[in-house]
């Protein structure tokens, strides 16, 4: 792999230990991946900001690091932490838990990264441009940028990231080369789907392009129209039950003006048809509707917008969560901020509904709750929270989910 005279300097260790460390990582990286070079980067963000991925360990490399001088390179942010910051003991989490997550906040801290804690840095301080070489990892955030902004990243594991942001360097391979983010598998929309495309159908056709396409780069067929949340909601749902981080939609992404530029020139691949009958038995996969009462609700994965927080609170204005129901809004608290000033975190809360700033139920440690059926209009909570929370899952539209928490029961939508 070729190295600039600099980068050689760098793995001589003339910038400090951190970095040559770092840049030797991401220099093996390269050569099993068959990068060539190194490409400089605009940004960097970090999963193993939460103490739940991070662990012990997370926090003795941190250490050590701080110890050594490091300090990022590059505009860096921190994905959701494993607790709420303000208020960890309204969510019920151990106090020594929450100790390492704030020691964990501390190191980061002195590294120079900023605490966005957010799995949506594209709604604070970490706003890519289209063409940008990135080093992020957080599959929602990466199939974002990829795909809606048209930045060019992998999907970097914990402390690769870390690696990238303290030497402003990712090896050059996968979706940094325009050969590699060529659409590969074409999803054509029905007609009578394409007319009447309901919010919560993306999340659903996300989950159901990424349990097909896996890693390969999806393009999709047939929509007219699609808002950033619902971009943002069918791209982590496709990241969750697949590997996707980069998807094109025709005549919407920036990428795919065209189909024959969604798939760079070359005729399409495999061309899949979706219909009213796929996106319903994917629907009922992710979570069908089943009788009993409903534990937890969960909206705003990935973190609410504030477009988003309007909409809760207009759903909400006026009603009250059922007693024996959480509802719970996952949000950053740059929106937070913003909602607050609005009156929309006002409006939420009076309905007995929490905010969970900062972080989400499949990053907190939710075993105090006992919860044994979540409602969720998001594709990636439905994927992940059987786990990692250890729920049945229902999945809904947005109203359904909200209906939900108010009635303490799941009904079809
Ligand atoms: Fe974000 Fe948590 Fe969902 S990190 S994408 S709100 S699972």
């Amino acid at each position: 792999m070729y190295l600039t005279d600099a980068e050689k300097r760098i793995l001589d260790g003339e910038s400090g230990e951190p970095q040559r460390l770092a840049l030797r990582v991401l220099a093996k990286l390269g050569e099993a991946c068959g990068a060539e070079r190194m490409v400089e980067i605009v940004s960097a963000h970090l999963v193993a900001s939460s103490y739940q991925i991070a662990g012990e360990a997370g926090i003795d490399i941190y250490s050590q690091l701080v110890q050594q001088g490091a300090k990022v390179k590059v505009r860096t942010t921190s994905d959701p932490g494993s607790i709420v910051f303000a208020r960890w003991q309204e969510f019920r989490t151990p106090a020594d838990y929450a100790a390492r997550q704030v020691k964990i906040a501390e190191l980061l801290d002195q590294m120079g990264v900023i605490p966005t804690w957010t799995c949506t840095p594209y709604t604070t301080f970490n706003v890519p441009r289209f063409g940008d070489h990135l080093g992020w990892s957080e599959s929602s955030a990466v199939v974002f940028v990829n795909s809606v902004i048209g930045a060019r990243t992998n999907r970097l594991a914990a402390y690769v990231d870390l690696c990238a942001a303290l030497t402003g360097r990712v090896p050059c391979f996968g979706l940094h080369l325009p050969e590699n983010r060529r659409g590969q598998v074409v999803f054509e929309l029905a007609s009578d789907l394409a007319t009447d495309f309901a919010d919560h159908y993306f999340p659903a056709l996300g989950y159901l392009v990424g349990q097909i396409v896996g890693d390969q780069v999806p393009v999709i067929m047939g929509l007219r129209h699609a808002t950033f949340d619902q971009l943002k909601a069918f791209g982590a749902a496709s990241a969750a039950s697949g590997s996707v981080a980069l998807y094109h939609m025709v005549g919407i992404t920036p990428e795919a003006r065209t189909l024959e530029e969604a798939c760079g020139g070359k005729p399409p691949g495999e061309r899949i048809p979706v219909g009213k009958r796929e996106l319903a038995n994917v629907m009922e996969q992710m979570g069908a509707f089943t009788d009993g009462p409903v534990d937890v609700v969960g909206i705003g994965c990935p973190h609410a917008s504030i477009d988003q927080m309007r909409r809760y609170a207009s759903l909400l204005d006026g009603k009250r969560v059922h007693p024996n129901t959480q509802l719970w809004v996952c949000t950053n608290v740059v929106v937070e901020e913003m909602a607050r000033k609005m009156g929309y975190v006002e409006t939420i809360e009076r309905a007995g509904a929490k905010l969970m700033v900062g972080t989400c139920h499949n990053d907190c440690p939710l075993g105090a709750w006992n919860f044994r059926r979540l409602v969720t209009d998001s594709g990636k909570f439905a994927y992940y929270t059987p786990t990692t929370v250890g729920t049945q899952c229902v999945f809904a539209s947005t109203e359904a989910c909200i209906q939900a928490a108010i009635t303490g029961k799941a009904e079809r939508s």
